[in-house]
């Protein structure tokens, strides 16, 4: 049984004073589900990171942080290693979010190499995929999906595998409001599922949790979450509100 997971990415959002108060406010809402199944992380942006991990460090809620670099350390300016997340209390790490894929320009095999870094650091990496709007309609998601799966997973362990959770994202899904319906997104989790089993084994696929990332709100997660493969939810604009956030959570937890 894959317990619900419920992942807040923040994105480029909050301050030194909004990022502590939302989480608190995430941590008192979060305390009333306690004891029901589900795994609860916020990412904010890094220069935060220390403060909010500080804010939920007696609470079951985690902290992500939305980018690593696959380096221990060196003249790599401006970037942050897996050790210095560790460092600051962070458990989780989001590799190959779509807006640095298409903005910054990451390659699946950098995403690889953060991958490896990450779970090497200790870490646990959330692997982000997704096709654009033209990939869809040129029927190529699947192998856009495929070739992200396996360039990004390449040369992992089952044993490292396990500590890996996956975040299907269609791109075209993301801040604009137009989310994957519940099947579109079911077909997709399916297929990662499957491709996973062929790499690995059915019984580690059947273990890995695939998260739906794409415009999810509290008016829409409860159909996604009912599908077979989805998971729990990567969430964007709806994570910065408090209450949003909550009554995902709430719907997820089991
Ligand atoms: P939105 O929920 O704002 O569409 O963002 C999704 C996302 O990119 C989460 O990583």
């Amino acid at each position: 049984m894959r317990k619900p997971f419920v992942a807040g990415n923040w994105k480029m959002n909050t301050d030194s004073h909004s990022s502590v108060e939302l989480v608190e406010r995430i941590v008192v809402g979060a305390s009333k589900i306690a004891g029901r199944a589900v795994t609860i992380a916020v990412c904010p942006p890094f220069v935060y990171l220390q403060a909010v991990a500080q804010a939920v460090s007696a609470s079951s809620v985690a902290v992500g942080a939305q980018d690593v670099y696959f380096e221990q350390n060196g003249a790599f300016t401006g970037e942050v290693s897996p050790a210095m997340l560790k460092d600051v209390g962070c458990t989780y790490v989001i590799c190959g979010h779509s807006e640095r894929r298409h903005i910054i320009g990451e390659t699946d095999e950098m995403i690889n190499k953060k991958i490896a870094a990450a779970l090497a650091g200790g870490l646990l990496p959330i692997l982000c995929i997704g096709e654009l709007l033209g990939e869809r309609e040129a029927g190529q998601t699947n192998k856009v999906v495929t070739r992200q799966i396996e360039q990004g997973l390449a040369g992992l362990s089952a044993e490292k595998l396990s500590a890996v959770t996956v975040a299907y994202e269609p791109v075209w899904a993301i801040g604009t409001g137009r989310t994957a319906t519940p099947q579109q997104a079911q077909q997709v989790h399916r297929l990662i599922r499957e491709l996973l089993a062929k790499i690995y084994d059915e019984p580690l696929a059947a273990e890995i949790r695939i998260l739906y990332g794409g415009s999810v709100k509290p008016d829409n997660c409860a159909e996604l979450m009912a599908q077979p493969d989805i998971d729990g939810s990567l969430v964007g604009g709806a994570s910065l509100k408090a209450d949003d956030f909550l009554a995902i959570i709430e719907s997820a937890a089991v």
